[in-house]
């Protein structure tokens, strides 16, 4: 397989590989691999059943149950629909629209997520990409001191808005799901390479006043969000692209809805929790 690098500080596309003929162990090993060092991955040119989409899920861990049920596939409820049709309701419009990772707001967020294109559109349908672990290691020592063991609060909606976001908040999701914790230094489950984890729900930290913890998230989104630690990526129909959720935060951007020739976009998404089989093997060895 042939490895090249996205344009931009980080991310890697491959191509000369089918998954539907070779889903190997050391096929999937190099894969993960190359995701875990690089944060982003797509691999083009891909023609999967959904069993075998779904079986690739599998490897990078467990499919997570998304939270609203009519996105989901009722044969195959791991792949989480994506498009942009024409009917779509006003809520479920522009809902990625804002810098953040997936699935923070639950007690175990998501550990990988991937987009499988079947459509893409002519214009439009970028994702932006910004890589945390860089933006980690580009803070200096005192923030990176200061912020070393803290542990940040989340909830849907909660994170202080950039210029051109609008986070959605769902006030009864939160009161049902409350406030989850994470250590706002992330320490990768495989590589332990570090992190900043603010995702679109950190509001504040623990053993700060509510004000000072806003505004510590606040400065760290907007560091995450410089343009030396952010790319961007157009699925394109057959790509399959993945994000490590814990060394990256993406964003969707404005796409028309529509059902013409030529505007339509549908992607199949599934996030997994945990880390790969395949890792758990190579720790227990
Ligand atoms: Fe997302």
């Amino acid at each position: 397989m042939k490895v090249t690098p996205i344009e931009g500080p980080f991310g890697v596309t491959v191509e000369g590989l089918d998954l539907s003929r070779d889903m190997s162990d050391e096929t999937l090993r190099a894969l993960i691999a190359l995701l875990h060092e690089h944060q982003i991955l797509a691999i083009k040119g891909q023609s999967l059943s959904n069993e075998q989409y779904v079986r690739f899920g599998y490897q990078w861990g467990k499919p997570l149950n998304f939270m609203i049920d009519s996105h989901k596939r009722d044969d195959f409820p791991e792949m989480i629909r994506i498009n942009n049709k024409a009917d779509t309701p006003q809520r479920y419009r522009d809902g990625a629209m804002h810098w953040h990772c997936d699935s923070t707001y639950e007690e175990v967020p998501a550990s990988v997520t991937m987009l499988y294109g079947i459509e893409a559109p002519d214009v439009g349908g970028e994702t932006l990409l910004a890589s945390t672990s860089l933006a980690y290691d580009g803070l200096d020592e005192a923030m990176k001191a200061r912020i070393e063991d803290m542990t940040a609060l989340h909830c849907l909606g909660g994170s202080p808005e950039l210029p051109g976001e609008k986070i959605p908040f769902f006030p009864d999701q939160t009161a049902r799901r409350g406030v989850q914790r994470n250590l706002l230094v992330m320490r990768h489950p495989v590589t332990g390479r570090k992190s900043i984890f603010t995702s679109g729900t950190a509001f504040g930290a623990e053993g700060l006043e509510r004000d000072e913890g806003r505004d510590l998230i606040d400065t760290l989104r907007r560091h995450i969000t410089r343009p030396e630690y952010t790319t961007h990526y157009k699925i394109e129909a057959g790509d399959i692209f993945l994000w490590d959720n814990f060394q990256t935060l993406h964003s969707a951007t404005e796409i028309e809805y529509s059902d013409e020739d030529g505007k339509r976009r549908l992607l199949y998404r599934i996030s997994t929790k945990g880390i790969p089989d395949l890792c758990r093997q190579a720790e227990a060895a």
